[in-house]
């Protein structure tokens, strides 16, 4: 039987590039999107080069759909080894934080961390049962005179912190659960508004890296990991 991952945001962008290297890896992958059509096309063509994957509903603002695909997972889908929690949306990423009404804010915090720790709550009896994993796709926080984006540094901070806090949970309670995070760098996609530059990789090379990084076979429990490999200190705010 092929394992099984369920990944967030996989209709485009990062997501869909990781599902294709998870599925060339012998995955099968769940497409889990919000836009529907989106999704039933990404799963189009990744079946087109032999790989399986289905898709799953899931908006993470909505608490009923994150409840409906647990149900659809823990139903049809209970041997599920892991869960990328990818999806993600920036905010204004260019205005000064003090300009944010507090309706912006809790948009990007919405999606970006109270969606995936939800669902990440709701999916741990399963995960817990196949000795599964879960990974966060973030960015890092420390502070940089280039990259100042206040909601979405601040969403990823805290998604950042669930990482850590919850892997030593884990390791406290002698749960076999692994939590960790991986920072793909700059990538030309819809978030960014498909920037390019000396510096940014394509979603194909970012959904390399991350997957590489997921099946290199070491445990990474409560890592915030680089592309290139390096783990992130934010003790320090170095990365
Ligand atoms: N691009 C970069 O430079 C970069 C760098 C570091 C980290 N990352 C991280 O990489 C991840 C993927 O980003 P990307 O660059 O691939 O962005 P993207 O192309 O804009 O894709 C974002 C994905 O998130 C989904 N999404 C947004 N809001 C959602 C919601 N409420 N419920 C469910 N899904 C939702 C979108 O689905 P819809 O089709 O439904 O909108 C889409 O599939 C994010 O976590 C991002 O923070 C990106």
């Amino acid at each position: 039987m092929a394992k099984k991952v369920f990944i967030t945001g996989a209709n485009k962008g990062i997501g869909k590039q990781i599902a294709r290297e998870m599925g060339k890896n012998g995955w099968m992958v769940l497409i889990g999107a919000r836009n529907e059509s989106r999704g039933l096309e990404a799963v189009e063509e990744l079946h087109g080069e032999g790989i399986e994957a289905i898709y799953i509903h899931i908006d993470l603002q909505n608490q009923e759909t994150i409840l409906a695909a647990v149900n659809t997972i823990q139903s049809q889908h209970s041997d599920l080894d892991m869960l990328i929690n990818n999806a993600a949306i920036p905010g204004d990423m260019r205005k000064p934080g003090y300009e944010f009404t507090l309706d912006e804010l809790r948009n990007v915090m919405e999606t970006n961390v109270f969606g995936p720790f939800e669902l990440t709550r709701q999916m741990l009896p399963t995960l817990e049962e196949n000795g599964g994993r879960i990974v966060n796709i973030t960015i890092p926080i420390g502070t940089a005179d280039f990259f100042n984006p206040f909601s979405y540094k601040a969403s990823k901070a805290a998604l950042n912190t669930m990482t850590q806090s919850l892997a030593q949970n884990f390791k406290q309670a002698g749960k076999s659960l692994e939590i960790f995070a991986i920072m793909p760098g700059g990538t030309t996609t819809d978030l960014n508004g498909n920037s390019t530059g000396p510096h940014m990789k394509t979603a194909r090379e970012a959904g390399k890296l991350i997957t590489d990084i997921i099946l290199d076979g070491k445990n990474h429990n409560g890592q915030v990991i680089n592309y290139n490999g390096a783990v992130a200190d934010y003790n320090y705010g170095l990365f």
